[in-house]
């Protein structure tokens, strides 16, 4: 019997690449999302990669009536992967109640129910902005969380917050929190990767949607930091690389290898990258002459953080190693491969 695992937020970008490794591990996931920012789609490209469509449930993790159903209809879960967040650092400043309401009130809702269905292991899916802009680099997991510079970085805190006293109260219950650099890149076949809603707020699908077209030129928000080249430096990690330590901290779970009952691991390869290096190192890898020009600094950005993976690299056996032209040429093939169905779209329509 496989084991079932819940990935909540499964048809999202870094969950639907999670789910495909969780698949490919041996074990069952099974999906709950509202498709708030993700294409019911994706499933179709889930069992092109792996031969299976996972389980799926539209269901908004807020309505605590349905998700308690929901778990009355599934038994076995072993453990849960919470995805299911907003995710969009300006977008949280210009609505902060709608994140608070949902990220907060999603993670209560589960963490609530967990203990009613024995289900006693969560893996949280958390983030490097918990650090704000952090004195000492790189970033370890012992770097001291600083005041939230968004409402979105808030949720994080707080939600990790409500996880760790949660755990505390709950007898047998433990959690692993992951807390993410910069996810880019897609899934090597294509077939799932990054979908932004409008006009991308992250770097790399604007850099691809501008090297396809879609958008006249790139800005670069700033290039007057205290950085070699002058624009920021962030640890950008394959979104595949990313996924397979989701499936580690389960197997470390439920194998019961966990030495404390809430533990923390960065999720980063430990090398910082400028705008430019990546802007240029696209272009190399592309063939693509990209436009682009520097414009103002972007408000709320911090100007360098990278990780210290050595704690994730030792307790979950996982490393980052995916060499970054593949991880530009992952991206680049999958814009490409999105503007072949873009205009496949406007042939039928
Ligand atoms: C990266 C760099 C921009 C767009 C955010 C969240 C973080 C995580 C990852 C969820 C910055 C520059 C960007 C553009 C640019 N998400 N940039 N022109 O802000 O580091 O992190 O996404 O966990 O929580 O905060 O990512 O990709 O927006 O920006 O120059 O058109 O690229 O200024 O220096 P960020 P990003």
């Amino acid at each position: 019997m496989k084991k079932r695992i819940l990935v909540t937020g499964g048809t999202g970008y870094i969950g639907s690449h999670t789910v495909v490794e969780l698949i490919n591990a041996g074990f069952e996931p099974i999906i709950i999302d509202n498709l708030s920012n993700s294409n019911i789609g994706v499933l179709d490209g889930i069992k092109r990669i792996t031969g299976v469509e996972p389980i799926f449930e539209n269901i908004d993790l807020k309505d605590y009536v349905s998700l308690n159903k929901f778990f009355q209809k599934y038994e076995g879960i072993e453990a849960i992967i919470n995805f299911a967040a907003s995710k969009a650092v300006g977008e949280s400043v210009k609505m902060p109640v709608m994140y608070y309401r949902n990220n907060i009130t999603s993670l209560l809702n589960l963490v609530e129910l967990m203990p009613k269905y024995g289900i006693n292991h969560i893996v949280f899916s958390s983030s490097c902005t918990v650090y704000g802009q952090p004195d000492v680099l790189p970033v370890t997991e012992q770097s001291p969380i600083q005041p939230a510079t968004s409402p979105y970085g808030y949720t994080k805190q707080v939600c990790e917050n409500i996880i760790r006293d949660t755990v505390k109260a709950t007898v047998g219950m433990k959690s692993i929190l992951l807390r993410y650099f910069n996810p880019i890149g897609a899934h090597p076949s294509a077939e799932i990767g990054e979908l932004p809603n409008g006009v991308p707020n992250n770097l790399l699908p604007f850099v691809t949607q501008t090297a396809i077209g879609l958008r006249s030129e790139l800005k670069v928000f700033g290039n007057d930091y205290n950085t070699p080249d002058g624009s920021c430096i962030r640890d950008y990690i394959y979104v595949v690389d990313l996924a397979k330590a989701h499936v580690m901290a389960v197997e470390r779970m439920l194998d019961k290898k966990m030495k404390r009952s809430v533990e923390v691991f960065n999720l980063g390869t430990g090398t910082g990258l400028s705008v430019l290096e990546i802007v240029n190192k696209f272009m190399e890898v592309s063939g693509v002459n990209l436009p682009y020009q520097i414009a103002p600094r972007r408000e709320g950005d911090i100007e360098k953080v990278w990780a210290d993976p050595s704690l994730a690299n030792k307790e979950l056996g996982w490393k980052a190693d995916t060499p970054l032209e593949d991880v530009l040429s992952s991206c680049w093939k999958w814009e490409l491969k999105l503007q072949e169905r873009r205009e496949k779209d406007q042939q039928n329509s």
